[in-house]
């Protein structure tokens, strides 16, 4: 037996209808759907009446266009593939108004939206001034405006009121404009999840929320989307270990006390983070610490309850995504996107 990441996809079409019945949703699908698959993940988005798509990849923008004609499908980043854009009808974000003023002759015939460079320092327009200039030369068409915010996910930092302001503000500036916009968008999970829809705005557009984590993380709340994946393993061996013997390479762990090592299926080779590693693992139902990190295997410490063909869990609806987050494992997208999925034997739960 391998590794095993599970996908849910029930799950993720519950999610997905959950929030597109609240508001309209751009659903983030870029790095292969956060590494859901994008066959797998669209499927789902689709049939819970998600039709706008949003990533950063030109190839998958042309995929989703070709699963259907109708829907909205916008590059997040800038592209001179114009004939592409063109031919497959992706919306295309207009990063600045210097590419604006270069490119203007090729844009003809593509749909744009402009973005707003605001705290993160991406891409986009330093200033409404610029973006008014676009809409007031009324050259390219323009379906909509939006802006991606740095500090949303981060409830300490006062930097989120600074940068939402900052927008709204813009908003107001260009509100002449934009007032028959088909999208006016700016909110990922985490900002949508603190303030619901923000006045003035279309869709939301969020990626974590829609693949079943909370954004963040302070509590434990009373309810928890649910987790669309889970990883787990198993116990090859059980290694005995006496007081000052070593495991693992260079004496990775050394052992205080008489002990017992599982020896587990999984490792770093399978994108399991460095920073996971701190945190325990499940096996039959109780918490024992990952001990050695290793390219194909995790070392944790057990007890006798524990035998040789045991599953071990590293993600699951109690060792969840958002939590290792909040843990400071690091962010959802990442810990989905480290996963090597071809190194995993897969299990899918598909849609009802
Ligand atoms: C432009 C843009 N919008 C939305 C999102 C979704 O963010 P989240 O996964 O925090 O909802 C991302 C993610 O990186 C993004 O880059």
């Amino acid at each position: 037996m391998t590794a095993i990441l599970k996908l849910n996809q029930q799950r993720l079409y519950e999610q997905a209808k959950a929030l597109q019945s609240q508001n309209d949703v751009i659903v983030v699908v870029k790095n292969d759907a956060y590494n859901f698959g994008m066959e797998r993940a669209f499927t789902a988005f689709f049939q819970a009446g998600i039709k706008s798509y949003a990533t950063t990849n030109l190839s998958e923008a042309i995929w989703l266009r070709k699963q259907d004609k109708e829907i909205m499908i916008l590059l997040l980043d800038p592209s001179t593939e114009f004939n592409l854009l063109k031919n497959y009808n992706i919306t295309l974000t207009v990063p600045n108004l210097t590419f604006y003023n270069k490119y203007k002759a090729q844009l003809k015939g593509i749909k744009v939206q402009l973005v707003y460079k605001n705290l993160l320092n991406r891409f986009g327009f330093d200033h409404s001034e610029e973006m008014l200039q676009v809409f007031k030369e009324n050259y390219v068409d323009i379906t909509g405006v939006w802006t991606h915010f740095a500090f949303a996910d981060d409830l300490t930092e006062p930097k989120y009121e600074i940068e939402k302001n900052s927008w709204l503000t813009v908003l107001n500036q260009l509100k002449d404009y934009i007032k028959n916009l088909e999208y006016v968008h700016a909110q990922n999970s985490a900002s949508y999840t603190r303030e619901g829809l923000l006045e003035g705005h279309t869709h939301i557009r969020p990626g974590a929320t829609a693949y079943g984590a909370l954004p963040y993380f302070d509590k434990i709340p009373t309810s928890l989307p649910a987790q669309t994946i889970e990883v787990s393993a198993s116990v090859k061996d059980i290694v005995r270990l006496k007081k000052g013997q070593s495991a693992g390479y260079s004496a990775a762990f050394v052992a205080e006390k008489d002990t017992s090592i599982a020896i587990c299926d999984i490792g770093y080779g399978n994108g399991i983070m460095k920073n996971r590693a701190k945190h325990d693992v499940l096996i039959n139902g109780k918490l024992y610490p990952i001990v050695v990190l290793m390219m194909s295997h995790l070392m944790v410490e057990v007890d006798e309850q524990v035998n040789i063909e045991d599953t071990v869990i590293l993600y699951n609806d109690q060792l969840r995504l958002d939590e290792f987050a909040y843990k400071g494992v690091g962010a959802i997208s990442e810990q989905m996107a480290s996963l090597n999925r071809h190194t995993f034997n897969l299990i899918e739960i598909p849609i009802n």
